[in-house]
Order: structure tokens, then C-alpha cells, then sequence
């Protein structure tokens, strides 16, 4: 079976060190040159489930949030092909991105133009990888077979759960067999034509503190176990699924929690939300770290040039959160953010340039 974790004959903490020491000199190129390495377009901000721990689309999450004023329900659109095509075109001058992802808040298999967008990246160029994120419901064998002919590099399976009765329970709606029979016929469809995409599975880390998911995820390693052992191009992969919900609500009831470091992402990707709005984050659902607008820009480097994405992180490295929820209270950290917080006095020289 193939799994994402780090091959056992190189020990952990080596590779962590060299992978930490290269995404931080990319951080640090990246700064000095105005490039950027990855890119989030939000195909679509609707969705088709409603899965409790997603911070857009939960049913648990209020409408409205008086404490501190947020917006809880943000626009939900498809992102129009004219403006997908303007967002390509104002790549121009930050390097070649390592990835452009196609998916934001939503479901992006929801946005009819999806196939399309995949193949005016491609023609571009403007990125070694395309991958797309999707919950699996809409993953046909034709749209797959598009996607992949249109030139997408991975498709990413958002899995999660895999008895019918949980799926519904977490996700909303009765989706179980359907994302299951469209990932196989994926898979089948690899075998058979030796496509030149990676499929993977996402589900929970077998490590969760909640029972019910890791069996969930042990359920799928066993579904998929025997079909996929010869496959190197289909893996599993478990992620840590983040209580974005609770722990929204608990910083707006004034919960203690605030992070200790800053999170690396507004140094090294930007987001472009469905209407046009770039954010420093790609889980931004509640718009607090916008940073520009692709209509108002005139290309992607200006926004990367700009005094009000330059001064957000040098606040994020001062610690400074400004209120800003998103950051405060977010708890999803990388290998990275520690050290690049250790790095922060090179890093504030570099941002007053
Ligand atoms: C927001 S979704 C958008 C794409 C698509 N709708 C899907 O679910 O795959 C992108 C990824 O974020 C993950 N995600 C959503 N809420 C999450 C959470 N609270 N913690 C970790 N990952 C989460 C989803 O499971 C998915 O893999
Ligand atoms: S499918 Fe994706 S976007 Fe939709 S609710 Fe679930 S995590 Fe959120």
C-alpha cells in the first residue's frame, strides 16, 4: 500500500531539517524577487455537502456574529471564466508557480467551466503542477478522463468517511456510494490507460483523538488496501482534520486560545476568492485577510509589491494579530511556521525593501 509518509530509511528529523531549510530559503526568495509559489483559485465558493468541520459550509455555523462583526456567509458563486482567464493572464512576472490549486471553499467539480480552467492553466504554463481538491461526488469517469486530457496534475479525493451512515451524519447527504463507485472507476480507468495523473484519497489522521473517525480510516486503508497495492500513482493520505468551527466560535465567545506562532502561508501563497478577492490565506472563508482584487490589480506581482500585503506580514511576524480572527485563533500548523518565526528579524529586514 502506498502511503505519503516519509520513506522509514531516511530518519524524520533529517528530512524534516532539509525540507525546512528549503522551504524557508524559498520563503526568503520569494520575498526578494516578488515570485510566488503557489496559487488558489476558488473555482467555487458553493458546495454540494455541508460537512460539520468545514469553516464555509457547516450547518453549525451561525449567520451572523455580533461580537465581532464578521461577515459568517460570504458571497457563494462560481468564479466567472472571464476572470479565471484575467487571473492567468496577470501571472505574469512571479515565476513559475510550483502549484496552482483549483479549489477554494467549495466544491469545484460544481463550476461547469472547471475542464476549461484546466486547460487555459495548462496552455499558460504558469505552473509545474494543477491539482484539484473535490469531495468526489461529481468525479465521473468522463470528467475525470477531461481533466485529466485538459492537463491536471493530481486530484485530490476528500474521502474522509466511508460507511454510509457516518457519511451522512458528517457530511450531510446520502453520498457514500457514489464517491466510493466514482474513485473506482477512477482507479480502473488509471489501470487500464496508464493516465498521467496522481489520484489520492484523503482521510483522517489514523492518530485523531476521535474513535469513529480513525476507524473510518481504517475502514478505507482496508477498502482500498488489495486495488491499489501496484499503483504508485494512487495513495492514501491522512490529514488532521481542525475543529475550524469550534474553535471559531470559541474565540468569538472570548476563549483563551490564541496562537503562538505565525502560520507561514501569507509568505509563500495567495488566494483568489470566486469574486475577485485575494487573500493571504487559503482558508480565508470569512474574508478577514484580503490583501487586493484581481480586477482592481493590475497583475498578481503589484498586489505581492504592495505596501498592505508587505506591512500584514510584518505584523504576522511581530506577532501582531490585529483582531484578526482567521490568524488568531487558527489552528493549523506546518513544519515550517516555528522556524520561520525564529527567522524573523531577517525576515522584517527583507519587508522593509
Ligand atoms: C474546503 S475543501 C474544498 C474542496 C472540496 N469541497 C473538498 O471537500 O475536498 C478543501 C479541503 O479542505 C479540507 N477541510 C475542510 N475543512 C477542514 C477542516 N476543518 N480541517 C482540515 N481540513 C478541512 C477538506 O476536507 C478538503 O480536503
Ligand atoms: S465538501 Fe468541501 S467545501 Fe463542501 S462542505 Fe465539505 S469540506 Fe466544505
Amino acid at each position: 500500500m502506498n502511503h505519503s509518509s516519509i520513506p522509514s530509511a531516511v530518519p524524520a528529523d533529517a528530512c524534516n531539517a532539509a525540507k525546512i531549510a528549503e522551504r524557508i530559503r524559498g520563503i526568503e526568495q520569494g520575498l526578494i524577487n516578488n515570485t510566488l509559489a503557489v496559487l488558489v483559485v476558488e473555482a467555487t465558493s458553493r458546495c454540494n455537502l455541508t460537512c460539520s468541520f468545514c469553516g464555509m459550509h457547516s450547518k453549525s455555523l451561525s449567520t451572523t456574529d455580533n461580537s465581532k462583526n464578521r461577515k459568517m456567509t460570504p458571497p457563494k458563486m462560481h468564479i466567472d471564466l472571464d476572470l479565471f482567464k484575467e487571473t492567468v493572464k496577470k501571472c505574469q512576472g512571479i515565476g513559475k508557480l510550483k502549484v496552482l490549486y483549483l479549489h477554494g471553499n467549495g466544491e469545484p467539480l460544481l463550476n461547469p467551466d472547471i475542464v476549461k480552467m484546466v486547460d487555459i492553466a495548462k496552455k499558460a504554463d504558469i505552473a509545474e503542477q494543477i491539482i484539484l481538491v473535490t469531495n468526489g461526488v461529481l468525479l465521473s469517469k468522463q470528467v475525470f478522463m477531461d481533466l485529466v486530457v485538459a492537463g491536471i496534475t493530481s486530484i485530490r479525493v476528500s474521502l474522509d468517511i466511508i460507511s454510509p451512515k457516518k457519511f451522512r451524519e458528517v457530511k450531510g447527504a446520502d453520498f457514500a456510494e457514489i464517491v466510493l463507485t466514482n474513485i473506482d472507476a477512477c482507479i480502473n480507468l488509471m489501470r487500464s490507460d496508464h493516465l498521467p495523473v496522481t489520484l489520492t484519497v484523503l482521510c483522517a489522521d489514523p492518530k485523531s483523538e476521535d474513535k469513529e473517525i480513525v476507524e473510518e480510516t481504517l475502514k478505507i486503508q482496508e477498502y482500498f488496501e488489495e486495488k491499489i497495492n501496484d499503483m504508485a500513482n494512487v495513495i492514501i493520505q491522512y490529514r488532521k482534520l481542525f475543529n475550524w468551527v469550534d474553535s471559531i466560535k470559541r474565540i468569538t465567545d472570548g476563549g483563551p486560545y490564541r496562537r503562538p506562532v505565525p502560520c507561514e502561508q501569507p509568505f509563500y501563497l495567495l488566494m483568489v476568492h470566486a469574486d475577485g478577492d485575494v487573500s493571504m490565506c487559503c482558508a480565508d472563508a470569512m474574508k478577514e485577510l484580503i490583501v487586493g482584487n484581481i480586477q482592481q490589480s493590475d497583475s498578481i506581482k503589484s498586489i505581492l509589491m504592495s505596501s498592505g500585503l508587505k506591512a500584514r506580514q510584518r505584523n504576522l511576524l511581530k506577532m501582531n494579530y490585529n483582531g484578526i480572527l482567521a490568524c488568531e485563533c487558527c489552528e493549523v500548523y506546518s513544519i515550517v511556521d516555528k522556524s520561520l518565526f525564529e527567522k524573523r528579524e531577517e525576515l522584517l529586514k527583507l519587508l522593509l525593501i
